[in-house]
């Protein structure tokens, strides 16, 4: 299995109620390396356009405003097949659906308010990384 990096935010409900600590320790524990992280408060326009795929959707408007509602951590993760892992670590968008022990599970509000995001893909986990951190910033 590959090393792969994936990108990774901690959302502002995390933030919000003291649990970057809690939800590295998942990603810890799961082999994932967190190899660059910093806490930012995102614009509306960056939040946008990170979240551009969804544009046309009818949740669009509040999961942007959710986005920027406080600050969030961003990260890159590695190791061995890292989106699928950490897809696994995050659990199903919708915390009812997600399994035991995953962070949607344990910490999500709602579908909306889900604590976390992690790249579905390796083209998007290239583009997404691109969009926080420059490389001199990640350091495996
Ligand atoms: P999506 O990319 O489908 O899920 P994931 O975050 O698991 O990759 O959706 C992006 C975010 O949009 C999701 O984390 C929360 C929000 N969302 C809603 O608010 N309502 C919805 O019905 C869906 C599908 C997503």
């Amino acid at each position: 299995m590959a090393i792969e990096r994936t990108f990774s935010i901690l959302k502002p409900d995390a933030t919000r109620r003291n649990l970057t600590g809690a939800v590295n320790a998942l990603i810890e524990a799961a082999g994932l390396r967190i190899v660059a992280q910093k806490r930012v408060l995102l614009s509306r326009a960056q939040a946008e356009t990170f979240y551009a795929v969804h544009k046309a959707r009818p949740f669009f408007g509040e999961l942007v405003e959710s986005m920027i509602a406080g600050p969030i951590v961003v990260q890159v993760l590695e190791g061995e097949d890292a989106i699928k892992k950490y897809r696994e670590v995050l659990g199903a968008t919708d915390p009812s659906k997600a399994a035991e022990g995953t962070v949607r599970k344990q910490f999500a509000l709602s579908v909306g308010e889900n604590s976390a995001h992690g790249s579905d893909s390796p083209e998007n986990a290239a583009i997404e990384i691109a969009q926080f951190f420059s490389g001199n910033e990640i350091v495996g």
